[in-house]
């Protein structure tokens, strides 16, 4: 998988260099490099169309633009599909990676990390049977430097084995906490879950085993999570009850979530607005002195304390920490800490994990336990999808809208 995500980047690559060096264009059809006619392809719905429009980045500093002319990828990789995106999810990192410049690799880019849509063609290695033409599906594009990959466009390159198809319904959470039942075929529903969802499983991955969540049976210890508001925590508590690994699960989050929290799974809330002091000493008294599991999702801060917590729990026979928002730069100082980095691209590079991480959480969704997040601010005015990005982009870095995930329709 590392392989093949490697030369997928290396082909976009070459294809692109030669156009980042033409400064009157960057992605126009009649100037790219011809591709052969692609005859590995079975199955492709006749509405493809040869371009498509996209959000492009031509640089860190200019704001992004519309480009109407930019290539719909005719050649599938054997177990690719290709999907008509209907709907895009907002996350941090589409605002932060332009900001402060990582992880877009050349110009012009295009930036998005998941979406909702429909299948419109399929590689050679995929069946109909799994995924019929105009299939609905939702996808978390964990491949960054493939921009065929990226969701801000109409057209979304991605493994067909790490894509959920949607369920029929799925439970939601009123505003009372009830859950109740949902049609599934409302794809905006679903167009800013795959981020959360892999970052969560990845995140528990360093904990569990999603194949063999029996093994930590008999030996449960506590999870604290900080940030359990997030999006991520949304998830990342759901698949840590369901789980049934851990003694118990906290959440470090502001209180008035903490009705909503409990009814996902956590077994307590603890206020982030206290003290330091006064977080660490009800962490400890909540875990009887054994912190043993923590992830943070807020910042390089909070991770911090969170490893004091565990430096100070003494009854703890194993301590380690997930940081998925930074890492302290300290991290050496804390002896007998395990401390850990997040990678989400384990998600396609291990194609196994990948694979038994969508095949578990689409059983969790078939059997309607896992909850879609509460709240969602879908952006699908008259304006062009480009305004909508950048609006709710905007949105989300200033953090207007708290605890809701921004979906744009494509
Ligand atoms: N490394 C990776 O691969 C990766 C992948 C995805 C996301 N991330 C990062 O993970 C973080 C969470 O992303 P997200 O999209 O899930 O966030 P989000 O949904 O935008 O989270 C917003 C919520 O976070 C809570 N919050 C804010 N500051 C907090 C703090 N200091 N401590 C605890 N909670 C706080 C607030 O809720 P309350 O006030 O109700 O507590 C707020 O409503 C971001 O920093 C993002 O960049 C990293």
């Amino acid at each position: 998988m590392l392989k093949r995500s490697f030369l997928q980047a290396e082909r976009w690559e070459s294809l692109g260099k030669p156009l980042i060096q033409d400064e009157t264009d960057g992605l126009s059809r009649a100037k790219r490099p011809r591709t052969l006619p692609d005859t590995r392809i079975i199955q492709r719905s006749s509405e493809v169309p040869p371009v498509q429009k996209a959000l492009i980045i031509d640089s860190f500093e200019n704001e992004m633009t519309l480009r109407e002319d930019v290539d719909v990828p005719l050649e599938l990789d054997d177990y690719d599909i290709l999907v008509k995106n209907s709907y895009v999810g907002l996350n941090h990192f589409d605002w932060k990676t332009k900001k402060y410049k990582f992880c877009i690799y050349s110009f012009p880019w295009i930036n998005g990390r998941e979406s909702s849509g429909v299948v419109v063609k399929l590689g050679k290695k995929v069946s109909t049977k799994d995924f019929p033409l105009n299939c609905k599906v939702f996808l978390a594009s964990t491949s960054y430097r493939n921009i065929q990959t990226s969701t801000f466009q109409e057209y979304t390159v991605f493994d067909s084995r790490l894509v959920w198809k949607v369920p029929s319904t799925v439970p939601v959470l009123d505003v009372e906490e009830r859950t109740k039942y949902s049609p599934g075929f409302d794809l905006s529903a679903f167009a800013g879950t795959g981020v959360s969802l892999v970052t969560a499983g990845c995140s528990l991955s360093y904990f569990l085993d999603f194949d063999n969540l029996t093994s930590l049976n008999g030996n449960k210890k506590c999870l604290v999570i900080w940030g359990g508001s997030t999006s991520i925590g949304h998830f990342l508590i759901q698949l840590a009850k369901y789980s049934n690994a851990f003694e118990k699960i906290i959440a470090v989050a502001g209180l008035q979530s903490t009705a909503h929290l409990k009814t996902l799974g956590a077994d307590e809330v603890i206020d982030r607005f206290e003290t330091e002091d006064n977080i660490i000493e009800k962490l400890l008294e909540t875990c009887s002195n054994k912190v043993e599991y923590a992830i943070d999702l807020a910042s390089k801060d909070s991770a911090k304390i969170l490893m004091k917590v565990m430096q100070k729990s003494v009854q703890a026979s194993e301590k380690k920490i997930v940081c998925v928002s930074g890492t302290p730069s300290d991290e050496d100082s804390y002896d007998g800490i395990a401390v850990e980095t997040i990678n989400i691209k384990k998600f396609h590079e291990n194609i196994e994990f990948g694979k038994s991480f969508v095949r578990y959480t689409s059983e969790l969704f078939g059997e309607k336990k896992l909850k879609l997040q509460r709240n969602i601010k879908l952006i699908d005015d008259k304006d062009s999808f480009d305004d909508r990005i950048k609006r709710g982009l905007k949105d989300l870095e200033e953090q207007k809208y708290k605890g809701t995930k921004i979906v744009v329709k494509i």
